[in-house]
């Protein structure tokens, strides 16, 4: 898979992009994630990429010209699944969009940018309006960087232990059983018997019931979906 970023802040992907699991993806060549700078695609002589908008509202806009640009030069080398824009207005990322996106083979995320974008990019340019959550960032870099992590994560081979992340939380709308790991008891804590029993089927059965149990109780709305 490959991801492109197109932002006017590259600099605050350093850090989120080159660690953990988004690099290992990277090193085991399972993902080849790029960041592009919008200034890099402008013919403006001082590299500005906004202007004020027509109508006279607060605040500048970024221009169509330098993201056509960027979009055109990208689209010249490979075909895309999806040129997606990072606005809190879009359809809201879950699990469920993160698992059908990590079996595509190229994306575009654009950052989105405080004031917006020209209209005209999300008219003609962009494929798919997505958000993170319903509230406001000052800009797109943070939930590009979510959505990547989330989606690579899902790519097979991405996680040492494939089973890790079939069994997360929301993987089957259900949040995941409660984990343990030694001492068996600390400070009188214990945890619970029946996960050092060594019986698997009766462990199995107790992790779903415990899942199950909290989701009713902290996300009830995940049992509604339909799936
Ligand atoms: N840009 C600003 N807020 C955002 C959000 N909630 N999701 C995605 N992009 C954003």
């Amino acid at each position: 898979m490959r991801i492109d970023i197109i932002s006017v802040l590259p600099e605050m992907f350093t850090g989120l992009i080159d660690c953990s699991i988004l690099k290992r993806a990277q090193d085991k060549k399972l993902v080849e994630i790029h960041v592009h700078n919008l200034r890099d695609y402008t013919t403006n002589r001082h590299r500005r990429v906004d202007d004020y908008p027509f109508g006279g509202e607060a605040g500048m806009v970024l221009q169509v010209e330098p993201i056509d640009n960027v979009i055109s030069a990208l689209k010249k080398q490979r075909n895309y699944d999806e040129v997606i824009y990072t606005s809190p207005d879009g359809e809201v990322f879950n699990q469920k969009i993160a698992n059908v996106m990590s079996s595509y083979e190229n994306i575009i995320i654009l950052c989105g940018h405080y004031k917006g974008i020209d209209y005209r990019v999300r008219e003609h340019l962009i494929t798919r309006e997505i958000s993170i959550g319903d509230y406001v960032l000052t800009g797109g870099e943070l939930a590009a960087a979510v959505m990547a992590d989330a989606i690579v994560r899902l790519i097979p081979g991405a996680i040492g232990d494939e089973q890790s992340a079939l069994s997360d939380s929301f993987q089957d709308n259900l949040l995941a059983p409660p984990v343990y790991t030694r001492p068996a008891e600390y400070k009188g804590w214990e945890v619970p018997e029946i996960l050092l029993s060594g019986h698997q089927a009766k462990i199995d059965e107790w992790k779903l019931q415990q899942a199950m149990e909290r989701t009713e109780r902290l996300r009830p709305d995940l049992l509604d979906k339909e799936e």
